[in-house]
């Protein structure tokens, strides 16, 4: 249903902090077409309801943490994100919902295809229909 990646972390001499770079088709497994990002939430918000009917993603929490709920249509699955170093995939046809965001959360998608509103399911019960096709 989802793969977790664990990005190399580069460590510079004399420097405490890391660093991670994110390729197209190296360590990210498409070509990434858009980022965004998403911060400010509150700890309940529930955000996404919706699956894409082609989009892959790779999320990262690059600050803070929160848990990702997602659902192929017949399991669900608890992830819970708190390392930039780590990336969730998620392919298409999952529906995904985050929350338990930290105040501090910064959640970076990196996206295989630019913005479609015509490729978002934000229907479960159309979402269900296409899982059983
Ligand atoms: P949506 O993907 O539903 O947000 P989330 O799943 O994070 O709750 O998008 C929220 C709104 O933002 C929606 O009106 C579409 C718009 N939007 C864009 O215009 N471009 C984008 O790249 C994204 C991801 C969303």
């Amino acid at each position: 249903m989802f793969d977790l990646l664990k990005f190399d972390v580069i460590k510079v001499n004399n420097y405490s902090g890391k660093l991670v770079a994110l390729e197209s088709c190296r360590n990210v497994p498409f070509d990434i077409k858009r980022v965004y990002y998403i911060w400010g939430n509150n700890l309940h918000d529930i955000r996404g309801h919706h699956a894409h009917k082609k989009l892959e993603q790779v999320l990262v929490c690059v600050s803070g943490a929160c848990d990702f709920i997602l659902d192929n249509g017949k399991e669900k699955a608890r992830v819970h994100l708190d390392n930039p170093a780590v990336g969730l995939y998620i392919k298409h046809n999952i529906w995904r919902e985050f929350t338990n965001f930290s105040h501090d959360c910064v959640v970076m998608v990196l996206a295989s295809e630019h913005y479609d509103e015509k490729d978002y399911i934000r229907d479960y019960n159309e979402f269900l229909k296409v899982c059983d096709q």
